[in-house]
């Protein structure tokens, strides 16, 4: 680590969308931006990120899988609980930089507007688990269902939440977009229907200020 680096604190990025957002698309360009700006960073996802993450995330993925509404959530918040303890409080206290592919924004999305789970229930583990700890920023694809499911169609075999009806999915969306008008000081919504090139640049006037904090 260069002296640079050390004098920088750490920090949490998160992304969330629907499914078929694109977000994937635009890890790699926030790899390259923070490499090019000397930033050292950790790439890590939700529901996985250890061990034990990546089995819950097996089935809490797998179609097969039958589970509550409350066995779900707390399958994400337990997961959740060992990727803070082993990967993301470990590197943020080291002063590195962590982008994680989804967090608990995805908890209150799917679980709570697309299945329903009290907000107040979401709340509570959030609380338990988190201890304050929240992300630094939250870049949020949004689109259009109908736009990401069209994006999807053919691409991959569906998983448990993407082969969710369509309506489970606007819910998901309209959660999103409610979180972002709690959380504007963290969650950016970044219109996820414009060309790559447009969605980017603005991926990196937001990186660029987050860096400038310091
Ligand atoms: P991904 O491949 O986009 O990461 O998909 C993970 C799926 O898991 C996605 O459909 C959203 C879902 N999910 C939840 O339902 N609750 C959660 O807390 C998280 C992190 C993900």
């Amino acid at each position: 680590m260069s002296s640079a680096q050390q004098v920088r604190p750490g920090r949490f990025i998160t992304l969330e969308g629907i499914d078929g957002a694109g977000k994937s698309t635009h890890l790699t360009f926030i790899a390259d931006w923070l490499k090019r700006h000397d930033v050292d960073a950790v790439f890590t996802r939700e529901p996985g990120g250890t061990p034990l993450g990546e089995q819950i995330r097996e089935l809490l993925l797998a179609p097969a899988t039958v589970a509550s509404l409350d066995a779900e959530t707390l399958l994400a918040f337990a997961a959740r609980q060992q990727h803070i303890a082993d990967v993301i409080a470990p590197a943020l206290a080291a002063g590195r930089w962590l982008v994680s592919d989804r967090f608990t924004d995805s908890t209150y999305a799917f679980q709570g507007g697309g299945r329903g789970v009290p907000y107040e229930r979401i709340r509570a583990l959030e609380d338990w688990v988190q201890r304050g700890l929240q992300p630094d920023l939250t870049l949020l694809f949004d689109l259009p269902t109908e736009v990401a499911a069209g994006r999807m169609a053919g691409t991959r075999v569906p998983d448990r939440f993407e082969q969710e009806a369509a309506d489970f999915h606007r819910r998901v969306r309209a959660a999103y977009l409610r979180r972002a008008e709690e959380a504007s000081q963290r969650i950016v919504v970044l219109d996820a229907g414009r060309s790559i090139d447009d969605i980017q640049a603005d991926i990196a006037v937001h990186l660029g200020k987050l860096l400038e904090r310091g």
